[in-house]
């Protein structure tokens, strides 16, 4: 997703752009620019491709200025060539952009009409446009953005310098985050707390709807009426020295290895090691009374879900319904009363889940999210907050957050199964007990890399993997697939292990592995069939099992072994040879494991 960044102070703004671009990258991005202000006009470097590109094009033409901002753009109107890269500016104004002009068509055409020759294909330079129009009428550029905000529809958050005001810089945000971080003499604005870690860690987040002023001292915030209020400054826990990749060669690699360390922790904050019990913190409501429970996500996110709702029906015998939130949204079901709408998203902005969430408040559900980033919309919005503590995660790639995602929900099942009566104390110290096991579980797996590294060369050439599973096995087979499309850019399909008799099996011949995650559970000699029927069509086979299963597998399959491990927490456990082998392969690939082609980390358009 677009990332965007502004400086207004006493430092040259444009090296302190570029390393606020690159605290970004890990969002997704085709193209970058900076603009600044320099004796009353606009200066600006854009580039396609990667932040090098525009870093070497500064090194050779550098621009000058204390007043900038600056974007990484991830296409949406327009193709990633120079032109459609911001900053987009005429000769009064420079704007960056995330998200989209709903309506920026019927404004082109207006202001084509009225003489505004555009340069570019992309939404912005509507807005762009319209600015500079109020300005040539006379407005100050207050005015001129109090006016033209009137005049869009859809999401964005946008940062504005104006040609001759070099001690003012405007940012505004609708459907997607703006922060405003206050320095020493100095102001930035960012897409989030991250862009702006290395630079402070006092944070002003816009609410929706606002517009805030910037000088080099302050800011003035005015809400969605024009009227100026006051916003809370925080202190924000992430800094610079969270955004390293150690020893390791990618984030993604860094990330899947700090997953018992990060788990230890989010689980930390869930269970009692004492007691053995859940303890959550105060609800809303009560757990006891919650007559229906949905949960809306996206991608990862959703496939945690999945695995969710085989816990709250197993443990907690709580109906549960689950829908990827792009879906959800529009279809608009009457929601049952005293039901709680659960919404999991690793950014905590994604913008489907987002509007999902207005849609269940609408319908007065208990809104419950659980995030990693404590910080984000998604949370301003809810009654209660889940938090995975994992850190921020760079790589695109979701690992880490979805095992925290899995470790709490997890918890809340847990919780909710003692809640209902439907486990005793004893039941559930078991379950903790069992929990308590992740962490050292995963670094085993970890320890087996070498050996998946192996596997992963023998699906360099693959065009299409199948991923089987069953019971919690299924979502996982779901999530090992888009791991596998997402870092390789193979084509991939996760199935129910049940279901591949009703149609996939048309596919499998020697040139589709089907890799098959069967921990020894009661629907192991039932995915040993299905292993069977595919050996039998000379389909190649990767297992991923434990010991017991290991001992039962045909011998043409290639085994992974996982630790041998409880059946709840297997979904965490299996999870990890999954992103490892898609990571490995990815690799392998030449890909860019970190920031994959046309992704984004946080996919706040709709
Ligand atoms: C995960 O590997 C993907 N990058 C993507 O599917 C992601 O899970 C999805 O966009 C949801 O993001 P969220 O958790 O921040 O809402």
């Amino acid at each position: 997703m677009c990332g965007i960044i502004g400086t207004i102070g006493r430092g040259e703004a444009a090296p302190l752009v570029l390393e606020g671009l690159r605290r970004l990258e890990y969002r997704g991005y085709d193209s970058a620019g900076i603009a600044t202000l320099v004796d009353g006009r606009i200066l600006r470097r854009r580039a396609e491709g990667k932040l090098n590109h525009l870093a070497d094009l500064l090194a050779t033409d550098p621009i000058a200025g204390t007043t900038g901002i600056g974007h990484t753009r991830w296409a949406t109107h327009g193709a990633p060539v120079e032109r459609n890269a911001h900053p987009i500016a005429t000769d009064r104004v420079a704007i960056v952009h995330n998200g989209i002009i709903e309506n920026f068509a019927d404004l082109r055409t207006e202001l084509t009409a009225a003489g505004y020759a555009f340069t570019s294909d992309t939404d912005t330079e509507a807005v762009a446009m319209l600015l500079t129009r109020e300005m040539e009428n006379g407005a100050t550029p207050q005015e001129a953005v109090a006016r033209t905000l009137r005049r869009l529809h859809g999401a964005f958050a946008v940062a504005i310098i104006f040609a001759g005001y070099p001690e003012l810089l405007i940012c505004a945000r609708r459907g997607s985050p703006v922060a405003v971080g206050y320095g020493e003499g100095e102001m930035y604005v960012g897409s989030d707390a991250l862009a702006l870690a290395p630079l402070t860690q006092r944070i002003c987040y816009l609410d929706e709807g606002d517009w805030a002023v910037l000088s080099a001292t302050g800011a003035q915030v005015y809400d969605s009426e024009d009227r100026p209020v006051d916003r809370p400054i925080k202190l924000t826990a992430l800094s610079g020295a969270m955004i390293g990749k150690g020893n390791h060669r990618h984030f993604m690699h860094k990330e899947i290895c700090e997953q018992p360390a990060v788990i230890g922790d989010t689980l930390s904050a869930f269970v009692n090691p004492t007691s053995r019990s859940v303890v959550l913190q105060d609800l809303p409501f009560d757990l006891a009374k919650i007559s229906r429970v949905t949960i809306v996500a996206c991608g990862t996110s959703f496939h945690s879900a999945l695995v969710a709702k085989y816990w709250f029906e197993k443990l907690a015998r709580m109906p549960v319904e689950v829908d990827i939130a792009s879906e959800f949204r529009y279809r608009a079901a009457d929601m049952p009363e005293g039901g709680l709408a659960l919404f999991i998203s690793q950014s905590g902005e994604t913008a489907d889940t987002l509007a999902a969430l207005r849609y269940a408040k609408s319908q007065g559900q208990y809104i419950a999210v659980l995030v990693n980033q404590p910080e984000s919309s998604m949370v301003r919005e809810a009654d209660v907050m889940l938090q995975t503590l994992c850190g921020p995660e760079i790589g695109v790639a979701s690992t880490k957050a979805f095992t925290a995602q899995l470790a709490v929900l997890a918890c809340f099942a847990i919780a909710m199964a003692r809640a209902r009566g439907k486990i005793d104390a004893l039941r559930e110290a078991e379950l903790t007990t069992a929990l308590s096991e992740v962490p050292s579980r995963i670094a085993e797996v970890l320890a087996d890399e070498p050996a998946i590294e192996v596997l992963g060369k023998s699906l360099i050439e693959a065009r299409d993997v199948l991923y089987l599973g069953r019971g919690t096995a299924y979502p996982l087979a779901l999530e090992g697939a888009l791991k596998l499309k997402e870092l390789s850019y193979i084509h991939a399909e996760g199935y129910a292990a049940g279901e591949m008799k009703h149609g996939p099996i048309a596919l499998v011949d020697e040139n589709t592995p089907v890799v098959v995650l069967a921990p020894s559970d009661a629907y192991f000699d039932k995915t040993m069939s299905n292993i069977s029927e595919v050996i039998a069509r000379d389909g190649p086979v990767i297992l991923i099992t434990d010991e017991a299963g290991a001992a039962h597998a045909p011998a043409q399959a290639k085994v992974i072994v996982a630790p041998t491990c409880d059946p709840l927490i297997a979904p965490l456990v299996f999870a990890v040879p999954l992103q490892l082998l898609a990571y490995q392969v990815g690799v392998f690939r030449g890909a860019d494991v970190d920031q994959p082609r046309n992704l984004a980390k946080s996919v706040t358009v709709e």
